[in-house]
């Protein structure tokens, strides 16, 4: 038998064990396995029942995606669940950890399923541009109904073992030893002579729909909401279409097809990138596996602003007690006010339930004095953009915190080292650069200073993770990546509206992209105030957001900004006091104004962020290109199935992008848009960014 997989007994009851770690990915050599030892288990006139187990610390979590793209090895995983489906005698699977996608596709052929406590079972390929082509859109509704499993299946999360036991997912959850009870299941159904229940033979809850295809549809549509127009999901409706036309074998053949039509598609392609430059982000030079992250039992956050308040959030979310500090008690008192309202909503919402809020509330103090902070293990500090202020609170923390703290900043633009140098531990300053809002949003720039050490970095990293954050190394620099990429984007924004373009069409050529707002709307929700504080302050000008301010237009808050807002309204309407600004601007500035195609407002909005990528990663500011497009989709909204901003490039070819800026430089006049060195470099050579990571697969 394979080493991955073996066959043991325990009585008349065959294990079926695979390992091979870390998740028991699906690899040829485990599918090959896997049908070895089944046939051997089943041919074997001694086996009485059949148990499927995963070693480690998971049941199979999916197909080995770094096979992906790379040419099919026999078996193919729809032919092992085919032989298993058919088993002449019981089969279980013993799931624990997270069966995931192909892992619990497995689970679907067997005739019944048994979890440990804790364990999380779902189908995520629609993550990864791809479904569930194993039989999953097939056997799911068949189990679970049709509504069910497209939920499950169009938003590709994880399920609770209670809920999939509720569900009738899984048949049994059994404590204590994992396997002792699995095959403890296994002899009960032996000996009770328990009818082997086939999923694919199910049909009660298909029937209805296929009396009523209408409704088909309707299911459908109340979960296709985020995935309009990608293929993977488009996939995934008419393949579970297809269990009201087609058995199980059937189907899965033609499923087969379409999935592998998906796999080299930009979309999956895209989404792939993304997973494993996510967990490549996670490695950080100079920090080796035997850095140890300090133990972080209590924080502190300083300031109890909007940011401050949303990071205290994150701890008390994540049940790590936080005390927050404000300088007076008016202030704290609006702060925390504003953090039980937020609460309240989601308590409102029935996303959180009121005692989890009381738990999290709980775990929350307040206080005016910094004294407060003494014990905390972290301290962040969250106050605005003032270096003065910043300075004298990072002198007080050092003075105040014991000797093992790490303090951070969550600056967006300030330097780090300088602050760092308030201290007398800069290798414990770094920057914590949270996204707004700060409970929401996932991306973490962890900012290294000249001076942070690899202990520091790894207990900022590894407290990311705690927060459910998506934790990036990046170094010190104006705006650190996000914003500094952002910045370039901003400029040519406004530099479209004065050659002829309207908001409106500047942001529907984003959104269009797959931006869920473009940049003036995202202005207009973030507040234009503070982007117009912080240019005066440097004495720059933005010349149409600097006129709209000084028109006490400062974005939803005051109903009118680059767009009207109705009260209350989220979304807003193009203003003609708007475009007369505009076209004023122009005029005052002798701008001729003309039409601007969206392929060019594009190529004008991104190539530019691409270029000062480049030049970010000359610069060693982010360590790889993926890094760069982990924090452009989960702090600003890029689309994940477009792969990032480099990602991006690469399929655009990088020869075109540098034509492109040389172009934008001579008519602009500006410098910055001349090809940053290291993408004329990978041009000329034929290369793209991809060339400079390492990562597993394309
Ligand atoms: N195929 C190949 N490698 C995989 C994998 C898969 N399906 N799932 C995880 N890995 C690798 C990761 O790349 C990582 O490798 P690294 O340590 O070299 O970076 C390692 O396994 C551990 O994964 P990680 O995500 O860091 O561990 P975790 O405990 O946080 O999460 C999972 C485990 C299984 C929940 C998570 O990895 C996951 O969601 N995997 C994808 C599951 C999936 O999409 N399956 C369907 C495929 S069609």
């Amino acid at each position: 038998m394979s080493q991955l997989v073996s066959l043991v007994r325990d009585g008349n009851v065959a294990l079926i064990v695979i390992d091979n770690p870390p998740v028991n990915a699906l690899s040829s050599a485990v599918r090959a396995g896997i049908l070895e030892c089944f046939r051997a288990a089943r041919d074997d006139a001694q086996v009485a029942a059949i148990v499927f187990l995963g070693a480690g610390r998971t049941f199979v979590a999916g197909a080995d995606i770094t096979e992906f793209g790379k040419p099919p090895q026999p078996p193919v995983l729809i032919d092992v669940i085919a032989e298993i489906d058919q088993s002449p005698k019981p089969t279980v699977a013993a799931m624990h950890g997270t069966p995931l996608g192909g892992g619990f596709e497995v689970t679907l052929a067997c005739h019944f399923r048994v979890a440990a406590p804790g364990t999380r079972v779902g189908l995520p390929e629609i993550k990864l541009g791809l479904f569930p082509a194993a039989g999953g859109t097939q056997r799911l509704p068949r189990l679970v109904g049709m509504d069910k499993a497209a939920a499950m299946i169009l938003s590709g999360e994880q399920m609770p073992a209670e809920e999939a036991l509720e569900i009738g997912l899984i048949d049994e959850i059994v404590a204590g030893d994992l396997r002792a009870g699995a095959v403890a299941f296994a002899k009960r159904v032996v000996a009770e002579k328990r009818p082997l229940r086939r999923v694919s033979e199910l049909d009660d809850k298909i029937a209805p729909l296929r009396a009523d295809p209408a409704r088909f549809d309707e299911i459908m549509a109340s979960h296709m909401k985020r995935g309009r127009g990608l293929d993977a999901p488009k996939a995934v409706v008419e393949s579970m279409r297809q269990t009201l036309t087609l058995d199980v074998e059937e189907a899965s053949r033609n499923d087969r097809d379409t999935f592998v039509r998906l796999i080299p598609g930009e979309q999956s392609r895209g989404q792939r990138h993304i997973f494993f430059a996510e967990r490549e982000a996670a490695k950080v030079p100079g920090v080796s596996k035997d850095v140890k992250a300090r133990a972080v039992r209590r924080a502190a956050v300083i300031g109890a602003g909007t940011m401050g308040g949303g990071i205290a959030m994150c701890f008390a979310n994540a049940g790590i007690p936080v005390t927050v500090v404000e300088t007076s008690g008016e202030a704290l008192k609006r702060g925390l006010d504003t953090v039980a309202k937020n609460y309240k909503t989601s308590v409102t919402r029935g996303s959180l339930t009121a005692e989890e809020m009381e738990r999290r509330i709980g775990l929350m103090s307040g206080a005016t004095d910094m004294d407060a902070v003494k014990d905390a293990d972290l301290v962040i500090e969250a106050v605005f953009e003032e270096m003065d202020i910043k300075r004298q609170i990072f002198g007080a923390l050092d003075r105040i915190t014991g000797p093992d703290a790490v303090l951070a900043t969550n600056t967006s633009y300030l330097d780090v080292n300088a602050i760092a140098r308030e201290t007398q531990r800069p290798a414990s300053v770094l920057g914590m650069h949270f996204f707004s809002p700060a409970n929401v949003m996932r991306l973490l720039e962890v900012v290294r200073g000249e001076r942070t050490s690899p202990e520091a970095l790894a207990t900022a990293m590894a407290v990311g993770r705690r927060l459910g954050k998506v934790p990036v190394v990046v170094g010190v620099c104006h705006g650190f990546v996000g914003n500094r990429m952002l910045r370039a984007r901003s400029i040519e924004a406004e530099r479209l509206l004065i050659e002829g373009a309207l908001p409106q069409e500047v942001d529907g050529a984003l959104t269009e992209f797959g931006f869920p707002m473009g940049p003036f709307a995202m202005g207009d929700l973030a507040g234009l105030d503070v982007s117009w504080r912080m240019r005066k302050a440097q004495g720059t000008r933005a010349e149409i957001a600097d006129a709209l301010c000084e028109a006490g237009r400062f974005g939803q808050k005051t109903g009118k900004g680059f767009y009207l807002y109705e009260a209350g309204a989220r979304t807003g309407k193009p203003d003609p006091e708007v475009e007369a600004m505009i076209v004023g601007v122009s005029k005052r500035l002798g701008v001729t104004r003309r039409p601007i195609g969206r392929q060019e407002i594009l190529e004008r909005l991104v190539y530019p962020m691409v270029n000062e990528g480049a030049r970010i990663l000359e610069e060693g500011i982010a360590t790889r290109p993926g890094d760069i497009d982990v924090i452009w989709i989960y702090g600003y909204g890029f689309p994940a199935w477009r792969g990032g901003p480099m990602f991006y490039a690469d399929t655009v070819g990088l020869k075109t992008i540098c034509e492109r800026l040389s172009a934008l430089a001579t008519a602009s006049g500006d410098k910055r848009h001349e090809p940053a060195a290291l993408l004329q470099r990978l041009a000329a050579e034929g290369r793209g960014f991809a060339s400079l990571d390492e990562k597993k697969s394309a």
